[in-house]
């Protein structure tokens, strides 16, 4: 069986990534001027493929703070990227050394004895252990620049004292001349809140750098060329129909070839393979799906429905009381459960869109 060319679920690996080499250049040229750059947009367009493709060849401490709650989850956030740092630079100098030994073995011992220990250090309070991580990241990169990135850095605004948390951070960040850091995020209005506000830590500290999906022009040769590679080609209005119904968000595209892909024989792909796709969709979200709608109120998935079949580019609508049979006030409560819960988001045009666009297909359909 031959391999599905399409890949939805996390990082992607050189084969599925689509370079973005003008992005990838203009992050780069701020690296080497280290100043700290802010990087924005919706979730699943590709912020952190884009991050890691740029920085494959610099040194990087890549600290994932999703569903970071607490100061020492931070630490341990970047104990884990410290020591990924240290197996990457240990595996390129065996790598190395390999070559230079011409094949002769090398001592399974050398990477563990390369790597830090950072398990057996006296732990003093987190923030300072944080603090020694970064100064120690700085001090190594004298002789060349190496980049800190906090990926979903917004979630920081959870910790029990945010605020303290992000001054100091902040003083750190200041005077580490080695070092560029990246801040990246996909809850745009608390990364206002983090780097837009005049009272916040971060306030000016940034270059702003909000990401778009990958451009369509870019994106239907290649999704067009994988199909073709495996034997299959997409009948024309197909990739219209894929781009409409996921906005053009580059994982949720990734998502319905893959199925598309799945779901389909042999040469020319239909519309009504689409359709098949996007129910076999469907069934695999089956679980997440009940499980986030028994979440909410009887009231609360009407309105729910009521916005996907009535769209969101206004907040309230006429038609989203009258189809939900619920009033303005509720609605606008409904409306915060679903942005807080992450269901719907604000574009930055201030559309409120699903967050899966599958979902709210599958909610229409319902309709
Ligand atoms: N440059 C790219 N080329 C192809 N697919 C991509 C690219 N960037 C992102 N994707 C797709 O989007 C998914 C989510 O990407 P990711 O970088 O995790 O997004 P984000 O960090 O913005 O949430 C990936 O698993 C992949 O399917
Ligand atoms: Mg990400």
């Amino acid at each position: 069986m031959k391999q599905n060319p399409f890949f939805f679920s996390g990082e992607i690996s050189n084969y599925n990534y689509i370079p973005r080499l003008v992005l990838e250049e203009k992050l780069l040229e701020w690296v080497a001027s280290g100043v700290k750059v802010r990087i924005d947009g919706d979730r699943r367009i590709g912020k952190t493929s884009l991050i890691k493709s740029s920085l494959k060849n610099t040194t990087t401490l890549f600290v994932d703070l999703s569903a970071v709650k607490t100061e020492e989850a931070v630490l341990e956030a970047m104990e884990g990227a410290l020591h990924r740092k240290n197996e990457k630079l240990a595996s390129e100098v065996i790598d190395k050394v390999g070559r230079a030994l011409e094949g002769k073995s090398i001592k399974a011992g050398l990477l563990g004895e390369y790597s830090l220990n950072i398990a057996t250090s006296k732990r003093l309070d987190c923030f300072t252990e944080i603090e020694k991580i970064l100064d120690r990241m700085n001090l190594e990169s004298k002789k060349e620049r190496a980049c800190v990135v906090f990926d979903e850095f917004q979630e920081l605004l959870g910790l029990p004292d945010p605020n303290g948390f992000l001054w100091k951070l902040r003083s750190i960040t200041q005077r580490h001349t080695n070092l560029c850091y990246i801040f990246s995020g996909s809850r745009r209005r608390e990364m206002i809140a983090l780097f837009a506000d005049s009272k916040a830590a971060f306030y000016k500290q940034t270059i702003h750098f909000s990401l778009q999906p990958v451009e369509r022009k870019l994106m239907e040769p290649w999704c067009g060329s994988l199909f073709r590679k495996n034997g299959k080609s997409l009948e024309a209005g197909v990739f219209d129909k894929i781009w409409e119904v996921t906005h053009g968000k580059t994982g949720d595209i990734q998502k319905l070839c893959h199925f598309l892909f799945e779901n389909s024989d042999a040469g020319e792909v239909s519309t009504s393979d689409l359709k098949v796709a996007l129910r076999a969709i469907f069934r695999a979200d089956h679980q997440i799906n009940t499980l986030l709608l028994r979440g909410l109120t009887a009231i609360q998935q009407k309105v729910l429905k009521a916005y996907a079949i009535v769209g969101g580019k206004e907040r309230f609508n006429a038609d989203i009381s009258r189809i939900s049979g619920v009033g303005n006030g509720t609605i606008k409560t409904c409306l915060n459960t679903f942005l807080n819960k992450l269901i719907l988001f604000e574009t930055e045009d201030g559309e409120i869109c699903f967050d899966d666009p599958f979902l709210c297909l599958l909610l229409q359909q319902d309709y």
